[in-house]
């Protein structure tokens, strides 16, 4: 491929020793910052409305979203009512800090804090751009007046703030070096450190400095370095809650989200499903779900999924990918053969052991702590191996095969995904089951009948079979005794010329609970060819079950003879 050689390497540019963040771990929940609202809105075809971003407002506070970003209300009017809105109709709970975003320039700032006035919790989060390059192309301004801009700007809001009626009002401030991904880590520092002093942090009233990537243009690991750096060196730390706002350019914005936290950071803002700005912000559901999968809590509650996605895509008319970790209409899914039996071995384990571990392969998270534990875990094509149409069978329809006739109903259902081309669905499977087993009823169908026990219960009892076969309308006349009922049947197959079969293996389990329970029999059968042929029944009555499924066997070996 050509071109490449026109890209400049990003370095290691930070002059960090001794980082501490490899060998850190995440342990608690950053506080998060929803962007949903502004940096998420305003990269949508179509933005917002009003009802839209209440609706998606609502929906972050649900899910335990403390500090969400609403707009730039000094961007355009609409921007400027939506806020008012949320403010004059008391729609922002008490302990929710909203956040507005506005440049580091005199008239936004101004037009800024008209906007929040009566709001309870606010957040004023000013920036300028910092790095090398915008410095260069854009503003063609040395590192003093860009420092000069981010002061000016800290200093208009402190008077700001300082003449507003903030009696019933909490007003925070954020500053953002924007394109701190690309400034020289010392300029990161000293500007923030310009803008503490010029709005008078102190570790009462700390600063929250964000750091933008707001470009990618590294590995994770060196955006890490920056982060400690800029933690290490910012003056009183204590007074500066460091929060990070990853973009996605290079597909790692929650590989720099996590190492972040391990670098020092504090704080994270992002959005649900990571949209935002070209290839969008951090997506904070993954970042939070892989801290839960880590026995985190990440104090947000997404255990209902299904209808966080479902009003995100409503409100941002943008589709979660089939495969974005957790949400994902895929994630659940396992197709290849292989997955599915680990999956379906890790299930029956937790079943048996009942452990307080989650300890199923291939699935790092359990569906239900998602809120989708009613959808089939594994689906069924024909890639897929033997236990996955048993699984489904077990777990949608209560039918728990014995393992050694796996193999016999895996290769019908791959033959049917063959002939179909596609996947099959759940209720497929099960049809597939009843064609092949259940509703089998040539050559040889059961007439009337009965079982007695012959002698008493203390004695070697002896059961005797009397009853027919209808074949081609003709009715044969059986009689057999045995040690038990299948026995008896055996014996009166073998008297009326039906002998080739020899009995190899019998499961039996119910199926439902109560009045309703029903027994489910399987019985193997070999064939004097030397085949193994399975035969199902299902009756109130275990005897008549057992019997059924030796008749559905035999039945099946017959039927396999004449189609060979
Ligand atoms: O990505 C970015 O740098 C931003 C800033 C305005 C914080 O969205
Ligand atoms: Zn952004």
């Amino acid at each position: 491929m050509k071109g490449y050689e026109k890209y400049t390497p990003f370095g290691k540019i930070t002059q960090l020793t001794n980082r501490e963040w490899p060998n850190k771990l995440i342990e608690k929940a950053p506080i998060w910052c929803s962007v949903d609202l502004r940096d998420g809105n305003q990269a949508l075809v179509d933005p917002m409305n009003l009802e839209e971003k209440i609706k998606m407002f609502n929906e972050l506070i649900r899910v335990g979203f403390k500090e969400i970003e609403v707009g730039f209300p000094s961007a355009s009017e609409t921007e400027y009512e939506i806020l008012r809105a949320l403010i004059d109709r008391n729609l922002i709970p008490d302990d929710v800090t909203i956040q507005v975003l506005v440049q580091a320039r005199e008239h936004l700032i101004r037009k800024t804090f008209e906007a929040i006035d009566g709001a309870k919790n606010v957040i004023v989060h000013f920036y300028n751009s910092t790095s090398t390059l915008q410095r260069k192309v854009v503003f063609h301004k040395d590192m003093d007046a860009i420092t000069e801009i981010a002061v000016n700007g800290a200093k208009l809001i402190r008077q700001l703030t300082d003449e507003m009626d903030t009696s019933n009002m909490n007003i925070r401030f954020e500053y953002s070096p924007e394109s701190f991904s690309g400034t020289e880590p010392e300029f990161a520092v000293s500007i923030c450190n310009a803008v503490a002093e010029a709005i008078g942090a102190d570790e009462e009233h700390p600063i929250i400095f964000n750091l933008p990537s707001t470009v990618q243009l590294s590995t994770p690991n060196v955006f890490a370095d920056q982060v400690e750096y800029f933690c290490k060196n910012i003056n009183n730390r204590k007074a500066v809650i460091v929060s990070v706002h990853p973009h996605n350019d290079r597909g790692t914005g929650v590989a720099d989200a996590e190492l972040a936290l391990l670098a020092g950071a504090d704080r994270i803002e992002g959005t649900l499903f990571g949209n935002g700005e070209r290839t969008g912000n951090v997506d904070i559901v993954t970042v939070a779900l892989n801290m839960f999968t880590q026995g985190v809590d990440p104090m947000l509650d997404f255990s209902d999924i299904k209808k966080t996605r479902a009003v995100y895509e409503e409100c941002t008319r943008m589709k979660v990918h089939e495969r974005t970790p957790y949400a994902g209409e895929l994630v659940f899914t396992a197709f290849s053969g292989s997955h599915q039996d680990a999956i379906k071995k890790g299930t029956d384990y937790m079943d048996e052991t009942h452990s307080d571990h989650w300890e199923v392969p291939y699935l790092p998270i359990s569906p239900a702590d998602v809120g989708r534990e009613y959808e089939p875990i594994i689906r069924i094509n024909s890639q897929s191996g033997k236990g996955g149409a048993a699984f489904i069978m077990q777990q949608m329809f209560g039918y728990n095969m014995p393992k050694s006739m796996h193999p016999e109903f895996g290769y019908y259902v791959k033959k049917e995904a063959d002939r179909k081309g596609k996947e099959l669905t759940p209720e497929e499977i099960f049809s597939l089951f009843e064609q092949q087993y259940l509703s089998v009823k040539s050559p040889y169908t059961l007439g009337k009948h009965k079982i007695h026990q012959l002698g008493s219960e203390d004695n070697d009892s002896v059961t005797e079979f009397v009853g027919s076969l209808i074949c081609h309308n003709e009715e044969i006349q059986l009689d057999g005794e045995g040690n038990g009922p299948i026995d008896a049947f055996f014996d009166a197959l073998k008297k009326c010329g039906i002998s080739r079969y020899k009995f190899v293996s019998y499961h039996e389990h119910a199926i439902g609970n109560g009045a309703d329970a029903k027994a489910c029999a399987y019985v193997e059968l070999l064939t004097p060819e030397g085949a193994n042929v399975f035969g199902v029944g299902v009756h109130a009555n275990i005897n008549i079950a057992s019997i059924k499924a030796v008749l559905c066997a035999v039945n099946r070996a017959m039927n396999m003879q004449i189609g060979e």
